[in-house]
C-alpha cells in the first residue's frame, strides 16, 4: 500500500501532458492537447489532455483517467508500478511499504506461521485474486495428470497449444481436491476466502470444492486477473457448464470471455465476434479468428455492449439459428439501441439450424466463416424482419401494428443518419407519407437536422443543473461549503445525476484535504464507487468544451438555485395533493411559508 498522500503529492507535481507525451505524442489544440487514440482505432485525434485538470478524455471511446490511470491502461502496470514509474520520472521517492505479508504472497500454502495469518489479517480483494490463480494452477496441474479430461479436448478437437493458451485445467472428481492446492484449506481464514471467491461451498461445518470432475475455464477480467471459472462436464450430465457464482469480483453482466486477451485482434481486424459458449471462443480462436468473446450464460448486457463499442466500431452477434439463438439476438439488438452511432455496425449472423460457432468452423474454416461473417444481417434489417415475421402487412391493421411495435425501438436510437433511414423503411413498409410517420413515432432525438451540439461555450444549456453542478464541484472542490445540503436530503434513487452528486459530496466529506488544498489533478482518482465513476468521468469531461469565460461561482449558485426552487415546487404539490384536514400543523406551516417564497 503506498500512502495516499504521497500520490496526492505525487500528482500535484507531474504533468500528465509530459507523462502521455513519452509515449504518444501530443499536439496542442487551443487550451488542451490532442492525439489519436491508443485504446481504439481512429484516424481523427479525439483523444484529449487537458493540462490545467491534468486528466485525458477520449471523445471516440470514452477513455478517462489521469496520469496514473493512463500509466496502467497503455503500458499495462498495476497501480503500484505505474506510480513508482511516474515517481521516477519526478524523481520522487516512492515511501516504503508497511504491509501485511498476506497481500504479497501468492502461495497461500507457503505461509511459515499459518496462525499468524487467519489470527489477523483481513481479507482484500488481492487476496480473492491470489486464491484464484492458485487454484487456476492447480486445475492445470491436474489436467496434464488426467488422460480422461485430456481424451475429452483431444476428441474436441483442441490443440494442447490451444488448451495452455486457454490456460484450461481440470477440477479432479473428489470432495475436496482444493485441499491439496491450499495447506491451509481447513483454517477459518482460507475457508472463507475460498467460499468468497465460489470455489468451495460451505454447508455447517462441512465444506467441499464447486468444482468436481470438470473442465475448467479461467475467466479472466481486463485488468488480465482471474476472476471466475466455467466448468464443463465432461460428455453427458446436468447442469453441462457450472459457473463461478457472482462474487465481489465477478459480475456476469460486465465480463466478457476473452476480451482481456483478444484486444489486440480486435484492434487489428477492427471488428469482435461476440457469441454465446467458451467452446466458441477457444475453436474459433484455434482457426486463427482470435476476435471473439463470449458472454457468461447470461444475455448480453448494455454494459458489456458499450465495452465492445470502446474497442471497435463493428460487432458481429453470432448466434445459432435454432429459436434460442433468435431469442438472444433480440435481447442483444434491445440492449443496444440506445448506444448506436452512426458509425458503428452491428451486425447478425445465424447459423444453420443445429451448428454452432465451434462446429461450423470447424466444419468449413476461417476463410468461410470470415466470409459468411461480411454477409451478417445488419441490425436494422434484423430488426424490421422480426418485426414483420408476426404481423400480416396487407392489413391495416397490420401495418398500424408495425408502427407500433417499431416506435419504442426507434425511440431509443440517437444516431441520428440510422433513424432516419429507419424512419423511411418504416415508412415504406407500413404505406404512409414521411410527415405522418414523423408525427406517430415521435422521436425523442429529431433524425438528422439536429446533428451533434456545436463545440462551443454554450454547452451549459444542454446539461442539467446537477450536471453542472458535479461539473463546478469537480472543477473546484473547495466549492463545497457553497454547496446547500438540503439538494441531498431527498434522494430519489432512479436519478443517477442526483446520487452521483450524493456520492462526490460523501467522498469530498470523508477525505478533507481534497478540499482544503488546492489539487491540480482530479479529485476522481480517489473515487471508487463503481455504479458512479463512469457518469462523473463523463461529466468531467465536459470542462474540456467549456469557455474561460465563464464565471463558475455564478454558474454553481444558479445551477443550485434552479434546483432548490424545484424541489420545493415538488413540496408544494405534494402538500397541496393532500386535503387541509389531512395536514400536520408543521405541514400548514410549511406550506405557508413555501408559498411565500
Ligand atoms: P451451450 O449449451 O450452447 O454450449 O452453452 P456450448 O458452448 O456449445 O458448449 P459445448 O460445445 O457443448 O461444450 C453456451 C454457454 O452457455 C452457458 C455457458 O457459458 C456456455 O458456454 N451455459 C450453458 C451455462 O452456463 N450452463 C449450462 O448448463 C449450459
Ligand atoms: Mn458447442
Amino acid at each position: 500500500m503506498i500512502p495516499q498522500p504521497f500520490i496526492v503529492d505525487l500528482l500535484n507535481r507531474i504533468d500528465i501532458v509530459d507523462a502521455i507525451d513519452r509515449y504518444i505524442p501530443l499536439k496542442k489544440a487551443g487550451a488542451n492537447f490532442v492525439a489519436c487514440c491508443p485504446f481504439h482505432n481512429e484516424k481523427t485525434p479525439s483523444f484529449t489532455v487537458s493540462q490545467s485538470k491534468q486528466f485525458y478524455h477520449c471523445f471516440g471511446c470514452g477513455a478517462h483517467g489521469n496520469a496514473v490511470g493512463f500509466m496502467m491502461e497503455y503500458s499495462g502496470l498495476s497501480f503500484v508500478e505505474a506510480v513508482t514509474q511516474l515517481a521516477e520520472y519526478a524523481g520522487m521517492q516512492v515511501p516504503a511499504t508497511t504491509s501485511v505479508p498476506a497481500k504479497q504472497s501468492d502461495n497461500f500454502g507457503n505461509f511459515e506461521s499459518l496462525q499468524d495469518i487467519s489470527s489477523y489479517a483481513e481479507i482484500s480483494a488481492q487476496d480473492l485474486l491470489n486464491v484464484l490463480q492458485t487454484a487456476a494452477k492447480f486445475y492445470k496441474s491436474q489436467l496434464k495428470k488426467s488422460d480422461k479430461a485430456i481424451a475429452y479436448l483431444k476428441k474436441r478437437g483442441l490443440s494442447g497449444q490451444t488448451a495452455a493458451r486457454f490456460g484450461i485445467g481440470y477440477a479432479p472428481s473428489g470432495w475436496q481436491g482444493l485441499s491439496e492446492a491450499f495447506a491451509d484449506y481447513k483454517l477459518e481464514r482460507m475457508r472463507s476466502i475460498l467460499s468468497q471467491v465460489g470455489l468451495v461451498i460451505v454447508d455447517h461445518d462441512k465444506q467441499y470444492d464447486r468444482f468436481r470432475d470438470r473442465i475448467m475455464f479461467p475467466i479472466v477480467n481486463l485488468k488480465g486477473n482471474i476472476i471466475g471459472f466455467g466448468g464443463r462436464i465432461i460428455d453427458e450430465g446436468e447442469p453441462k457448464y457450472l459457473n463461478s457464482p457472482e462474487t465481489t469480483l465477478f459480475e456476469k453482466g460486465r465480463e466478457l470471455y476473452h476480451l482481456f486477451s483478444a484486444r489486440r485482434a480486435i484492434r487489428e481486424s477492427d471488428r469482435v465476434i461476440v457469441v454465446e459458449g467458451y467452446m466458441d471462443v477457444i475453436a474459433l480462436s484455434q482457426h486463427g479468428i482470435d476476435y471473439t468473446v463470449a458472454t457468461l450464460g447470461t444475455a448480453i448486457t448494455s454494459f458489456q455492449i458499450q465495452r465492445l463499442m470502446r474497442q471497435t466500431d463493428n460487432i458481429v452477434f453470432c448466434f445459432d439459428g435454432d429459436n434460442a439463438g433468435r431469442k438472444a439476438a433480440w435481447r442483444a439488438l434491445e440492449n443496444s439501441l440506445e448506444f448506436l452511432s452512426d458509425n458503428k455496425y452491428l451486425s447478425f449472423l445465424f447459423l444453420p439450424e443445429g451448428e454452432d460457432p465451434d462446429s461450423y468452423v470447424s466444419r468449413h474454416g476461417k476463410e468461410f466463416f470470415e466470409q459468411q461473417l461480411t454477409h451478417a444481417l445488419p441490425l436494422s434489417e434484423f430488426m424490421f424482419k422480426e418485426l414483420c415475421g408476426s404481423i400480416n402487412l396487407q392489413t391495416s391493421e397490420g401495418r398500424a401494428k408495425l408502427i407500433n411495435k417499431a416506435k419504442p425501438l426507434l425511440q431509443q436510437i440517437k444516431a441520428p443518419a440510422l433513424v432516419s433511414i429507419m424512419l423511411k423503411r418504416l415508412k415504406d413498409l407500413a404505406g404512409i407519407d414521411q410527415n405522418q410517420i414523423e408525427g406517430l413515432v415521435q422521436l425523442n432525438s429529431k433524425p438528422i437536422q439536429k446533428t451533434h451540439r456545436k463545440k462551443n461555450n454554450d454547452t451549459r444549456k444542454v446539461t442539467t443543473p446537477y450536471r453542472r453542478i458535479i461539473m463546478m464541484l469537480l472543477s473546484r472542490p473547495d466549492y463545497l461549503i457553497k454547496l446547500d445540503r438540503k439538494l441531498l436530503v431527498q434522494c430519489d434513487e432512479n436519478d443517477s445525476e442526483q446520487n452521483a452528486l450524493k456520492a462526490l459530496v460523501d467522498l469530498l466529506d470523508e477525505h478533507a484535504y481534497l478540499v482544503e488544498s488546492p489539487l491540480t489533478h482530479s479529485v476522481l482518482t480517489y473515487f471508487n464507487d463503481f455504479s458512479y465513476k463512469e457518469l462523473l468521468e463523463n461529466i468531467e469531461s465536459e470542462v474540456l468544451e467549456w469557455s474561460d469565460k465563464i464565471d463558475l461561482e455564478e454558474e454553481f449558485m444558479g445551477a443550485q438555485r434552479l434546483l432548490l426552487q424545484a424541489q420545493r415546487n415538488h413540496r408544494k404539490a405534494e402538500l397541496h395533493s393532500k386535503s387541509l384536514a389531512q395536514l400536520t400543523d408543521e405541514e400548514k406551516q410549511e406550506l405557508k411559508q413555501l408559498t411565500s417564497l
